[in-house]
């Protein structure tokens, strides 16, 4: 059974921490696996990355926005996600729609309905196993990035978008809650690493059986 394992969350919530440390988890677990990110993961949709990510003199519409998060998954699946779960490696993955869902969907405001026709569209039946949802207050996240030296297009939003970002993510998580962990990223490091221990650890015994 092929494993795709998906990793959520707002700004500043840690998941690159939270990404070495489960790359960690599964090589010690001797499971064949890749790690990628959206968007991204192919030459050809980190160009479509920077497009998004980059603050152009022309203002992107959402529409365009919400078609470029697709452009970059559907090639993404094609060259990397697909490949390896038919070749049988899991794949980690550094968002994916659900990330749509809640930046396009919550943050934009664009209709969940067509986020859904497009996730059809570019992905057919092909769903994460599993995906664990980073959640920490949105202050405490963007301060967190506020660090970084430069903040792209989605980090110059403001609290208020990251609430609608979150609160989908929220129920999201409540909707399908098989598939969703909720981690709580606002506690201290270690402690949180505990938690995706043990999400990762009781889905390991699960699927390795
Ligand atoms: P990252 O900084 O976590 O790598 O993600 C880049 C940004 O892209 C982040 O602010 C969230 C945003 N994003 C969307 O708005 N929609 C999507 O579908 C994905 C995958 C990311």
């Amino acid at each position: 059974m092929p494993v795709f394992i998906t990793l959520e969350g707002t700004e500043g919530v840690g998941k690159s921490t939270a990404m070495a440390y489960m790359q960690d988890y599964l090589a010690h677990h001797q499971i064949p696996f890749i790690t990628t990110r959206e968007p991204g993961g192919t030459p050809l949709a980190e160009k479509i990355r920077t497009l998004l990510l980059t603050k152009d003199v022309e203002p992107m519409s959402e529409t365009t926005e919400l078609l470029l998060m697709f452009a970059a998954r559907a090639q993404h699946l094609a060259q990397v996600i697909k490949p390896a779960l038919a070749a049988g490696k899991w794949v980690l993955c550094d968002r994916f729609t659900d990330a749509t869902y809640a930046y396009q969907g919550g943050g934009r405001g664009l209709p969940m309905a067509d986020i859904r026709q497009l996730e059809e569209l570019v992905q057919g039946t092909l769903r994460p196993s599993l995906t664990l949802w980073l959640d920490a207050p949105v202050e405490l996240g963007l301060s967190r990035a506020a660090a970084r030296q430069q903040l792209d297009r989605f980090e110059q939003e403001k609290a208020v978008f990251f609430d609608r970002v979150r609160a989908v993510y929220q129920q999201r998580a409540e909707a399908e809650s098989q598939r969703y962990r909720r981690i709580d990223a606002s506690l201290a490091l270690e402690e949180v690493q505990a938690q995706i221990k043990a999400v990762l650890g009781r889905f390991v015994a699960v699927r390795t059986l």
